[in-house]
Formats: structure tokens, C-alpha cells, sequence
């Protein structure tokens, strides 16, 4: 199978530069409409999908991101590999404004969205306990290393319905308790989906603020993220850029097996 990349750009991010034969298209889904067209064309000879995950103009929030719809949309344009971009809040010192964080887990504490292809007439049960692509992401830190980015090889992403950011006692809970690295409200279940739609899937998450555990950053507000997000999108747009030069251009089967999360997680008899 030819290699296929597709993006979804979070937010600041709504297009990607440099792309032959580019065209915006509109697909249709039995999960309805995707978050907007998406737009294909080919980069250092790869073809490339991308598709705005808030929409061209930021119009669906967290919680009204069509995320079935988006991710079946890339599979129907024959995606193989799906890179999501985020902007991220970070719990960790280290993790600092600027710094880009490949996520390895995820806490999902989303309850408003629709989590699954799966239900009433096929039951399946895919395995999360590796929610992303090995291979992909580190694919992904590579090329962030390559281009001399500030980045971290994993972390454990909370992932939260929003819109309002967090309390401070909730962003110490997640921090000193759950574990968790960074936070963010479009993480989940965009990567359960992808598994369950047999895709290899890497996230890169930017990290845009402190959250607001931080003793010397008192609370985080949306101009502090499009602020940061705005300084670094021409980072981001270079490690999506360099992609191409690292996958293969046959898509092999994926070592860890994302390509095949269904063969056993189907519980209904397949003549029912
Ligand atoms: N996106 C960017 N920063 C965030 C934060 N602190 N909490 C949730 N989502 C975010």
C-alpha cells in the first residue's frame, strides 16, 4: 500500500505550505461531515491529507469536533499514517512554553463525545494500552531533533472536555497525583478512533502555557496560547514538512500491529 500522511492541525495551525497538486475536497461519512474540506496534494513526493481539526476560522469547539467523522474521512482518502498537531498546557517545569512533546498516553476525562465506531450491531474492543504509533512517533522525534526543536520523547496527555480551562486544585490533582505531563482538550478520543480504524497514529502536542499550578504563572487564557501557538507554527509546519523524507513510501505493516487492532477485538458472530 502507497503511504499516505495525513495531519489534522490544531490550533494555529489550519493549512500546510508547499504542497503540489494541492486541493481542497470535501468528503462525506456516515458520521456526517468532517470538521471541514480536507486538503490533499503531494510534499517531497508523499501524498499528504490535511484537515483543520477546529475547522478553517477555529468553528467547532472541543467538544463539537466531529472526531468519527475526521478520522473516517482520512481513512476513505486512503490515509495511512495520521500526524495530530496540538497546542497542550504543560504540568512539568521542563516541559516549557515552546517545547513540542511527543504523547505516549492519555487520561481521557472527555464524557461528551462519541468514542467509538463501535456498538449496537458490531461490538468491538480494541486495545488502547499502546495508544499510539511507536514506529510513527518516533519517526516524529526524529525529524523534531533533526530540526533542532526543544522536545520531549513522550508524555502522558489528560485529556479534558473543556471549554473552560481547569480549577487549580484539578490542574495539582492531574500533576501531582494522576501523573499526567501535559493537558489538552481534543487528544481523545481522536486517538481511540484512529486505533479502531486500524491507523497508525503519532501526536504532537505544543506545549502553550503553565496551566495554572504554576507559582509564577497565575492562570492560562486563550491570548497567552495564540500568542505561543503563533511563535512556534513555523516549527511546526518544518517537522510536518520533514515527514515525508522519513516514511517509506510502501506503507509496511506497522511493527506494533496498529494496522491490525481489529483482527481480535470483534465480539459479534459475523453472520449476525
Ligand atoms: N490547550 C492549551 N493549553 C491548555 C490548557 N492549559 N488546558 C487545556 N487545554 C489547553
Amino acid at each position: 500500500m502507497e503511504t499516505m500522511i495525513g495531519v489534522i492541525g490544531g490550533s494555529g495551525v489550519y493549512d500546510i505550505a508547499g504542497l503540489e497538486d494541492a486541493r481542497w475536497v470535501s468528503v462525506d461519512t456516515p458520521w456526517g461531515k468532517p470538521s471541514d474540506q480536507i486538503l490533499t496534494g503531494r510534499l517531497g513526493g508523499m501524498r499528504m491529507a490535511f484537515l483543520p481539526r477546529h475547522g478553517r476560522g477555529h468553528v467547532h469547539s472541543p467538544s463539537t469536533v466531529p472526531y468519527r467523522a475526521n478520522i473516517d474521512a482520512l481513512k476513505r482518502l486512503g490515509v495511512t499514517d495520521v500526524i495530530a498537531v496540538s497546542a497542550c498546557g504543560s504540568f512539568r517545569e521542563e516541559m516549557a512554553p515552546g517545547d513540542f512533546v511527543i504523547v505516549d498516553q492519555y487520561i481521557d476525562r472527555t464524557h461528551l463525545r462519541e468514542k467509538s465506531f463501535f456498538g449496537t450491531g458490531c461490538v468491538a474492543h480494541v486495545s488502547l494500552a499502546h495508544p499510539t504509533c511507536a514506529r510513527l512517533s518516533a519517526l516524529c522525534l526524529q525529524a523534531a531533533r533533526a530540526l533542532d526543536l526543544r522536545v520531549h520523547e513522550r508524555g502522558t496527555y489528560l485529556a479534558m472536555e473543556g471549554p473552560q480551562f481547569s480549577t487549580r486544585a484539578e490542574s495539582l490533582m492531574y500533576r501531582d497525583h494522576w501523573g499526567a505531563d501535559i493537558i489538552g482538550m481534543t487528544g481523545m478520543p481522536e486517538a481511540a478512533l484512529a486505533r479502531e480504524a486500524e491507523l497508525c497514529y503519532a501526536s504532537v502536542a505544543m506545549v502553550t502555557d503553565y496551566d495554572c499550578w504554576h507559582p509564577d504563572h497565575d492562570a492560562v487564557d486563550v491570548a497567552a496560547v495564540i500568542k505561543t501557538v503563533g511563535q512556534n507554527a513555523a516549527n511546526a509546519r518544518a517537522l510536518i514538512a520533514a515527514l515525508p523524507g522519513l516514511l517509506s513510501s510502501r506503507h509496511a505493516a506497522c511493527p506494533q500491529g496498529c494496522d491490525r487492532a481489529l483482527d481480535h477485538a470483534i465480539m459479534t458472530a459475523p453472520d449476525r
